[in-house]
């Protein structure tokens, strides 16, 4: 069958994630030792390392493991790994199947017009599914139940790929109707979905039914609502804004609530001269420019839509890199954008509930040399009383981590008049702090990461997991024990320890944890690759750049992962890993699901029985056309784009997933 056949190297264009993520943090521009260093290739590479990173990176066992005995490790994931092949088609580990559950385009609601590929509208659009979903969430119903056959699904819908969406399209003749297309496919969907006969399907016409553009009006709270920096010509109040951008990841709250991380916001914007504006610091650590270089179908939204030239205002941008608070179950609640959370490029947000009732907070910001965040709020969770949580996010303490090179860190407080953040570096108020979030990150002496993704509490071991997907831009001057390579172009994954013990235990509130990296990945076949992966690991078993993140009942790992058009450089796929995290196989990484052909993995979402693993397949065929699409999935019919979709992972003998 054509569509199993293996595709080659061939990518037509850089895709996403080759044009985002120019390092804007001026503490690691590299140095002229840096630069002579790099070109004297990978192996003076390694050298150039420090001598705990080259431990770290080299030695090829797990310290926490028991020494290789000549018996393999057992893996209490007992599936057969699925292909470790790129085709045009997804591919699941045997004795799993995968269905498409909603594609880009499908009707939500009762009067959503049919999608018609050849003719999209933004009136269309803002009735359908929207693009590139990403971050899914689901939530049983009723509320407050652990229904695993019933439920909301939420999805974030992060970006959108003019060049496959469109015929013909092109930056140069981008018009203002497409723009408006691209508007109404961001954002989210909220939808209901339902297993009759062992298979999921959306429930039509459901009274839960979402869709959040960029149309949506949202209201801003925490210490930045209302200030002076976040009025805008059509807000003069700095409270009320029109939807949120580049919904990558997310999280829940223990309440009930989905938290949609804005990421790269700055690409959205354009105009002006930010280089002589009053915000010119701002801008350029966060990236907003004249003329922004991704992604590529939105270069040109300010040309047709005022709010994103920041000529004509400069404060909107100010209004963006925030963590958006909805309830799904209430399809006409009000999005809040929570600033007390920080503003970064949040990879997504997620929670858990500290022994003391406070609730924690992790979150990513995903560009080279960026920072990990911890949020923990003043007042404490009352699981008895929804109302009483509401605003539990508008207060609390932000904190960023510090790592030394001993395996141990710190969190360090985001506090205005604490330390540096002060007047003297132009912060005059906690407000300022978190506008300017990374600047004052910058000042504490935060440790500058290899792109921070998810960042997920596990419940079960209490221990933290950070996705740290690549950073091509690290010199050999600039590695440390927990970044310990130059030109990282796969990533690695990093455990926290909190003190306190497992599980409940754990005090996600001490100011010091431990840390270990579980993996460090690439190609391990590759020589001076420095990555780190149990000795019994099988072919199929290795990744490049992890993203994404879920954890099973059992406690074990669930990795997505986000090559970009580094896939075909790898010859593997996109898709789900799987690890134990304790006993003889931690860290023995396992292949589950293939994406199709330059898909993204993105949004692993289990059920509460963990029967169903929810996934997100993003960019289907990214890096080449509308016209000759690198693959039509998943409809395979000639003239139809390929469209991003949720699929629906499922045991053949309606079992537990992974056992
Ligand atoms: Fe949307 Fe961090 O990738
Ligand atoms: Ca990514
Ligand atoms: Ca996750
Ligand atoms: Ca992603």
């Amino acid at each position: 069958m054509k569509k199993n056949k293996i595709l080659g190297p061939v990518v037509a264009a850089p895709s996403y994630e080759e044009s985002e993520d120019i390092p804007t943090n001026p503490l690691t521009a590299p140095t002229l030792g840096d630069v002579i260093t790099a070109r004297a290739g990978r192996r003076d590479v390694l050298k150039g390392m420090t001598a705990v990173a080259a431990v770290t990176a080299l030695a090829a066992p797990l310290s926490t493991l028991a020494t290789h005995a000549a018996r393999a490790a057992t893996s209490s994931l007992t599936f057969a790994e699925a292909p470790h092949t790129i085709t045009e088609t997804h591919q699941t580990a045997p004795g799993y199947e995968a269905n498409v559950l909603i594609r880009w385009g499908d009707k939500l609601f009762a009067d959503s017009p049919e999608w018609d590929p050849n003719n999209l509208s933004a009136e269309a659009q803002a009735k359908q599914f929207g693009y590139n979903n990403d971050y899914l969430a689901y939530f049983p119903l009723p509320l407050g139940s652990d229904n695993s056959e019933h439920g909301l699904l939420h999805s974030n819908h992060e970006y959108t790929n003019p060049e496959l969406m469109f015929a013909n399209w092109s930056k140069e003749t981008q018009t203002a109707a497409q723009t408006r297309v691209e508007m109404m496919a961001h954002n989210g969907s909220v939808i209901e979905v339902k297993k009759d006969g062992g298979k999921w399907h959306v429930v039509e016409n459901s009274k839960y039914a979402r869709r959040i553009t960029l149309d949506t009006e949202m209201r801003i709270s925490g210490p930045a609502a209302g200030h002076d920096r976040m009025k805008t010509g059509y807000d003069p109040s700095g409270t009320r804004v029109f939807g949120t951008i580049n919904n990558c990841a997310g999280g829940k709250t223990p309440w009930g609530t989905v938290l949609m991380a804005e990421e790269n916001f700055d690409g959205y914007f354009g105009g002006g001269d930010p280089e002589s504006a009053p915000e010119a610091r701002n801008y350029m650590r966060y990236g907003v420019s004249a003329e922004p270089s991704w992604p590529p179908g939105v270069v040109n939204w300010h040309k047709t839509v005022a709010r994103f030239d920041i000529g004509k205002e400069p404060n909107e941008s100010n209004r963006y890199g925030w963590v958006v608070e909805y309830d799904p179950y209430d399809p006409n609640s009000t999005p809040v954008k929570r600033t007390a959370l920080g503003r970064f490029k949040h990879e997504g947000a997620t929670s858990i509930v500290n022994k003391d009732g406070r609730v924690v907070f992790y979150s990513g910001d995903d560009q080279r040399f960026d920072y990990l965040y911890r949020f923990i709020t003043k007042g404490t969770y009352d699981p008895d009383n929804r109302a009483v949580n509401r605003d539990l996010l508008d207060q609390g303490t932000l904190y960023v981590a510090k790592f030394s090179d001993d395996g141990t860190m710190e969190w360090l407080p985001l506090v205005f008049g604490e330390g540096p953040l002060t007047p003297e570096n132009d912060f005059n108020s906690q407000a300022d702090v978190l506008i300017e979030t990374r600047i004052a990150a910058d000042l504490l002496g935060a440790t500058p990461m290899d792109r921070p993704e998810d960042v997920e509490p596990n419940p079960v071991n209490g221990r933290v997991y950070v996705m740290l997907t690549n950073n091509s831009k690290r010199t050999p001057g600039q590695v440390d024990a927990v970044n310990p390579r130059a030109e990282n172009l796969h990533g690695q994954i990093l455990e926290l320890t909190p003190p306190g013990g497992s599980g409940a235990d754990a005090d996600h509130v001490a100011l010091n944890y431990t840390w270990e990296l579980l993996v460090i990945a690439g190609n391990p076949n590759e020589e001076g690759s420095g990555t780190k992966y149990h000795p019994d690991m099988s072919d199929a078993g290795w990744f490049s750049s992890p993203d994404n993140c879920a954890f099973d009942n059992a406690g074990r790992l669930w990795i997505s992962t986000d090559q970009g058009s580094g896939q075909r450089k790898n010859q593997i796929p996109d898709g789900i890993y799987a690890t134990d995290l304790e006993g003889e196989a931690r860290g023995l990484t396992r292949f589950f699901f293939a994406t199709p052909a330059d898909a993204e993995m993105c949004g692993p979402e289990f059920t509460p029985d963990n029967t169903t693993l929810f996934v997100a397949v993003q960019h289907p065929a990214e890096g080449s056309t509308f016209e000759d699409p690198s693959t039509r999935w998943p409809d395979f019919q000639d003239g139809m784009p390929p469209r991003p979709s949720v699929v629906a992972i499922t045991k053949l003998d309606g079992g537990v997933i992974g056992t």
